[in-house]
Formats: structure tokens, sequence, C-alpha cells
């Protein structure tokens, strides 16, 4: 991959936009954020722009959702971490960020307001059109140079992504050089048969990543857990308990074609744990009503799921298999990792969640590839160009034009 990193670059004494994803985990009743991994990987680059004017941008959430934030908290906690402080600004581009910009002095970290309170940080733009963007515009002016930093992003086309490379110099930060070296390396002894893992709650992005995994040729078998393999059930009409939104039975129809197209790949849960007066309770499919919620995966599943993930060439895992947070239901999602950890194939764990997962269950030291990533890494394995990385090669060749 050519691209130019922050060793390439002088950027003492230098204004310095650097796009970073600290789009972490909120708690939906208290609104704070419950995990920090992704917080801690963007600290690594900013920490180390010393003599820089660092001004840091990420996106928190998307618009409409409980997770919907500003990011006081990350700058308090993103502060803690590079041991300097953060000054933080409750404006992306309007005349209080501009004027904080511009009053930097070198060593300043200045942390933006949520990018996507910027309507055009919602939507997708070629690099050029991005630079046009009244966001892009209104900040470039300011800057000498962009970092590239914000690897779970890496699939995005928004403004401050791909329309900052486009006017400015632009190289990668330190996670997305340590991702892109690490995958290309795990990549290149991956075999298959390849088994995906998937949980989590974002399902129309992992009705997306199946396909493009299939596709791909990295998804021989595909083992669901979570409220994704819910909506596959309801689609083969296994399970009826749930009731669901418009816009889960329009995924509930996805599904349906993705199995009917790819006939033998799909493998499903066949009992799942629920709560009982603060109890675990594991039943079968038909066992459920509409009061019950589900938390995890249960016995059976695991063992059935167990017997292909033992013969896999490569695993992906991403998304947890339930409720993890809790005690009692994290035992899918630590059991299901557990067996991937000592399987003897190439393993990869995707997603904030999973990160924590692995760290929590002592994990972390098992796995080939852990990556805070989601929809960018399972791209990224389908072997798509991701618009993060096109702009970083972009960025690289005007250099390598003039030298
Ligand atoms: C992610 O968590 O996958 C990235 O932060 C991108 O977030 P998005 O899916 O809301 O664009």
């Amino acid at each position: 991959m050519n691209m130019l990193t922050v060793d390439d670059m002088d950027l003492n004494g230098k204004t310095v936009f650097i796009r970073v994803d600290m789009n972490v985990p909120i708690h939906p009743d208290t609104l704070k954020i419950i995990e920090r991994i992704r917080i801690s990987e963007a600290s690594t680059t900013i920490k180390e722009l010393e003599h820089a004017r660092v001004v840091v941008g990420s996106h928190q959430g998307r618009v409409g959702r409980y997770d919907y934030t500003d990011l006081s908290q990350h700058a308090e906690i993103l502060e803690g971490m590079i041991g300097r402080k953060v000054m933080f600004v409750e404006d992306v581009m309007g005349p209080e960020a501009r004027r904080r910009i511009e009053g930097m002095k070198d060593g300043d970290v200045l942390l933006l307001d949520n990018l996507r309170f910027c309507a055009e940080e919602n939507y997708e733009f070629a690099p050029k059109d991005a630079a046009n963007t009244v966001m892009v515009r209104r900040l470039a002016r300011f800057m000498d140079a962009c970092i590239l930093d914000c690897f779970p992003s890496a699939h995005r086309a928004h403004p401050s992504i791909v329309g900052f490379p486009y006017l400015l110099p632009a190289c990668a930060g330190r996670l997305v050089a340590r991702e892109v070296q690490s995958l290309d390396r795990v990549l290149t002894v991956a075999k298959g048969p390849y088994v995906v893992i998937l949980g989590g709650s974002k399902i129309s992005d992992r009705l997306e990543a199946i396909e493009t995994l299939i596709q791909g040729g990295r998804a021989d078998k595909v083992l669901l857990t979570g409220l994704i393999s819910i909506i596959f059930l309801m689609a083969q009409g296994r399970f009826k308990a749930n009731k669901l939104g418009i816009k889960e039975e329009a995924l509930v129809e996805k599904a349906r074609k993705l199995m009917q197209k790819y006939p033998n790949v799909f493998m499903l849960p066949v009992d799942y744990a629920t709560e009982n007066n603060g109890e675990r309770v594991e039943k079968n499919l038909d066992e459920f009503t509409d009061d019950d919620t589900i938390l995890d995966i249960g016995s059976k599943t695991i063992e059935s799921y167990e017997k292909v993930i033992s013969g896999a060439g490569t695993i992906f895992m991403s998304g947890p298999a339930g409720a993890f947070e809790r005690e009692q239901f994290a035992y899918g999602t630590k059991t299901l990792l557990e067996i991937v950890a000592r399987s003897l194939s190439t393993t990869i764990v995707s997603g904030g969640h999973m990160t924590a997962a692995l760290q929590r269950f002592g994990l972390s030291d098992k796995v080939d590839h852990i990556s805070t990533a989601g929809g960018a890494l399972v791209l990224y394995l389908a072997g798509k160009k991701l618009p993060m990385m096109e702009v970083l090669e972009m960025a690289y060749e005007r250099v390598a034009a003039k030298a």
C-alpha cells in the first residue's frame, strides 16, 4: 500500500487536522461513555504531535440515535490519555471553532465537536466534491496538513475523511499504519475454509457485510448470533415471538433473499438465553413468547457452532453474541471467543465491543489481529477499495510525482 505516515512529514509548528474515530459505546440511560478503547487508539498519534497545533475531528453515533452525543466527555478522556490539555469547542466549523483554531499555539490540542453535527458530514462525496463542502472550505484554510487516523471509518467518504486530503498534504496516523500493516501480514497466510461469526446490533450494515464477504471469497460459513440471527430465523419463519418495527421487516426480507442466494452458508441458533427473575434461562426457539427478551445464544447453539469453528482455516468474528456486559449473559460471547482463541486457524476479531470483551476475558494475546473497526474491516478483508485508503494513495502519488 502506497501511503505516507507521520514519519514522512515535518509537522512541527504546523496546524494539522487529524481525523480520528472516537465513536465509542455510550450507555443508553446515563449517556456516559462505557468503553474507551477507540479514544485510546486515537490518542497515540495526537500524543506524539507535541510541537504541532493539533485540531482533532471525530464523529460520535448517528443522527437520531441515543449515542449521537457531543464530544465533551471524549475531550476529558483524551486529555487524561495524552497527558496534556485538550481544549474542547462546542462547534464544528462556525465562528467559535475558527476563532479557537486561529488562537492556537504549538503543542495545543483542540477537539472540535461531533463532526456529524454538521449536516454535510452525514453524506458521502467524491473527494473533489467533499473538498467543496462548506465544512472543508471553512476549515482547510487554517490547516497546513491533515492526518487520517480513523481506520474504523475508512469506508465512509465523508467530507472530513476525503475532503481535507484533496486540498492538503495528507498522511496516515499510527493507528491506520498499524492496522494496514498487520492486516496485510495476516491476510497473506490466511486460508480457507473461511468461517465468519457475526453478531452485534448494526443489522443493516451486517447484512451488507455478509454479502461482501461471501462475494469476496472470505465467508464459506456464516454463523449468526445476536439480533441479526433473530432476523434470519424470522425470515425462515422459525421464530415468531419478537415484534419487529417496519425497518426490521425490510431487513427480514433482505435476510430471506441472502439465504436463497447462498443456501448452504448460514448457520442459525437453535436456542437462546433470556432472563427470568434476574436469572439466565435457556430456551429452545419454539418456547419463546413476546414477553421474552433475548439476551444471549444458548449452549446447544454454541455446541453446534464449535464443530464448524474447529474446522476453519481462517476465522473472522465481529459483534458480541449477546448482552455480554451483564455477567450471566456473557457466556455466549466468552465461550465463542475461547473457542476462537484455542483454534489453530488465522483469527481476526473486530469491533469495539469485541476488543473490550477480549480484554475482559484475558484473551487479547490469543488472536492474530484485533481491530476496533467493524464495517470498514469487513470491506477491507473482502478486498474492497476504501475511500480513506484511496485518498491516502492519492496523497502519496502527489508527493511521488513531484519527487
Ligand atoms: C463504526 O463504528 O463502524 C465507525 O465509527 C463508523 O460509524 P458509522 O457506521 O455510523 O458510519
